[in-house]
């Protein structure tokens, strides 16, 4: 029998990451790199001293509390934590730990991205020259929205909501308006132009919205029509958090009644899933869950969810416990 822990990728990580832990642990990898099914990650949490999952895997009490689970840490892969039932892991004895900090200027770049790729009509107007369609220049083709001078409001002012702001507000002269538990220190708030007010104000008053909150049961459907009612008929909205923050139903009937003018979105209630109603509006930017996706930062994750496994082997406290 192996002398080292055992440890589950549910899912293939950046090789320099996976040869490294190989060397450290019995490394156990889901080669397939296909989401686990449920039965797999009952398996896992079986096998595993460590379990590594990602946001693909629905780490549930039921699965956390059958018998012989032998997972002492859930060491996931990402910031977001929502698809881990953390006080049922708790309630087992199990400590979970995430990679906060080390994807917050990959996240901002894609929210930023989407913001500017919905505002400038830049998807629509790559499919169009793509499909043979662009029939030459002239003054009124293809109008879109300035960015510059704009005002974004975030919702939810952490550190992607943060990183956000200021790529916003110093590259693009952007005011910022924000909503948080807690106000911003007095000096950040300066440096990025930036006022905390309440959501139905930011809703009110912003050009851009963004949503940059973690998915909770409070923020389940925290965008609802209700509250894209509040956006002005111009408003972009973006989201790079988690689907079910928005109601996909209520942003599609606010798109195509003019509501809105826009959204771009790089996570969905279902994924893969992306409904055909979104899929079939011009004025929506539909991106493939990319947010954290650069080789730097999926690198940088490995090693971040990697320190937390040494930590916790050698008794240590752990750099990023949840
Ligand atoms: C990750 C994310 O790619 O970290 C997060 O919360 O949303 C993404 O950046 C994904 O969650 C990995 O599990």
């Amino acid at each position: 029998m192996s002398e080292k822990p055992v440890v589950v990728l549910t899912r293939r990580w950046p090789e320099a990451i996976e040869a490294k832990m190989a060397e450290l642990f019995d490394l156990r990898i889901n080669a397939s790199d296909q989401p686990m099914s449920r039965e797999q990650l009952a398996q896992a949490l079986l096998d595993g001293d460590v379990v590594c999952p990602t946001v693909t895997d629905n780490i549930d009490a039921q699965l956390l509390s059958a018998p012989n689970v032998r997972t002492r840490l859930l060491a996931n892969f990402g910031v977001g934590f929502n698809h881990i039932d953390v006080s049922a892991a708790k309630t087992q004895g199990m400590v979970v730990t995430n990679t906060p900090g080390v994807l917050t200027d990959a996240t901002a770049e894609i929210a930023m991205t989407l913001l500017l790729t919905s505002a400038r009509r830049t998807g629509e107007g790559e499919r169009l020259v793509r499909a043979g369609g662009w029939d030459g220049w002239r003054p009124t083709h293809m109008l879109s929205t300035q960015v510059t001078g704009k005002t974004l409001g975030v919702i939810g002012m952490g550190r992607i909501g943060t990183a956000l702001a200021r790529q916003a507000h110093h590259g693009f002269g952007m005011s910022i308006l924000y909503t948080a538990r807690n106000p911003r220190p007095q000096s950040e708030e300066i440096e990025l132009g930036a006022v905390r007010c309440e959501i139905d104000e930011l809703l009110q008053r912003a050009d851009f919205v963004s949503i940059n909150c973690p998915a909770t049961p409070e923020t389940q459907n925290l965008i609802n029509l209700a509250k894209l009612k509040r956006m002005q008929p111009h408003a972009h909205l973006i989201n790079t958090a988690r689907g079910d923050i928005v109601n996909e139903a209520d942003l599609v009937t606010a798109l195509s009644t003019g509501i809105i003018a826009g959204a771009g979105l790089d996570v969905f209630v279902d994924e893969p899933n992306v409904s055909q109603a979104l899929m079939d509006l011009q004025q929506v930017v539909l991106l493939p869950h990319m947010g954290s996706g650069t080789r730097e930062t999926r690198e940088a994750m490995g090693n971040c969810a990697l320190a937390n496994i040494q930590a916790f082997f050698s008794h240590q406290s752990l750099p990023n416990r949840v």
